[in-house]
């Protein structure tokens, strides 16, 4: 009980730290107009999460074992929707890629902090759909076009968009896996360039703001290297 009174659970600290550390790329800001959506209606603001562990989300994991507690800033709000595994949009809840990160024990992660801040920064945003894809683990060379996860963030997004609604944003936070190998690190840059191309072209969405968190941690020692290529983007 006295976890929930503690002011600086891991989770939150972990929040925190997310949100300092992200980084915008071209364009610099998000647009929340709903210019594309359907006319007759005003469409869900849809954003996909993509990349590995730290935008599943492992906040309160321990031992391969969520702890069950939910930061305020990730409270379950009526306006924010998830696209589940089987494509059906329901309440957004923690863990937020507990069908789509299936192999792993997920926890809080970034995804409801992030609607939640948008709904305080503009009320009037509407519904938000959050599309989870990201999955624990995985290279930038594994996210290539083709290859499974790709097809499956590329898949998700369209089916997203069916029930009325137009993509916003991109939420990319990768690249442990890519600072192991020196040879990764240095080719960072390029395979995430291109990975990006290929998302605004398949997506038929040019100008789609990618929001990326550079590194603050990572699985090797080329942690500085992967984290100047993000920021160099
Ligand atoms: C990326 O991960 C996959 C699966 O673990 C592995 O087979 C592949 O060698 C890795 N690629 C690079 C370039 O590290």
């Amino acid at each position: 009980m006295t976890m929930l009174t503690k002011t600086s659970h891991p989770t939150t600290t972990m929040l925190s730290l997310l949100f300092f550390y992200a980084c915008f790329i071209i364009p610099p800001t998000i647009k929340l107009t709903t210019a594309n959506d359907a006319p007759g209606g005003k469409g869900k603001a849809i954003f996909l999460l993509a990349g590995q562990s730290n935008m599943a989300g492992r906040g309160g994991v321990v031992n391969d074992k969520w702890d069950g507690y939910v930061p305020p800033q990730s409270f379950p709000n009526p306006s924010i929707l998830r696209l589940s595994a089987d494509l059906n949009w329901q309440q957004a809840t923690e863990p937020l890629h507990r069908d789509i990160d299936y192999f792993r024990a997920c926890g809080v992660g970034p995804g409801i902090a992030f609607a939640n801040a948008l709904l305080r920064k503009d009320a009037g945003i509407g519904v938000i759909g959050l599309v989870p894809c990201a999955v624990g683990g995985t290279n930038i060379s594994e996210w290539a076009r083709g290859g499974r996860l790709y097809n499956q963030l590329i898949r998700r997004s369209k089916a997203a968009v069916e029930g009325g609604g137009s993509i916003k944003g991109l939420l990319w936070y990768q690249g442990e896996s890519d600072t192991v190998s020196r040879e990764d690190a240095e080719l960072y840059k390029r395979r995430s360039q291109r990975f990006f191309e290929h998302v605004r072209s398949d997506l038929l969405l040019p100008t789609l703001p990618i929001i990326q968190v550079a590194l603050a941690s990572g699985a090797g020692s080329y942690i500085e290297e992967v984290r100047e290529a993000q920021l160099g983007m």
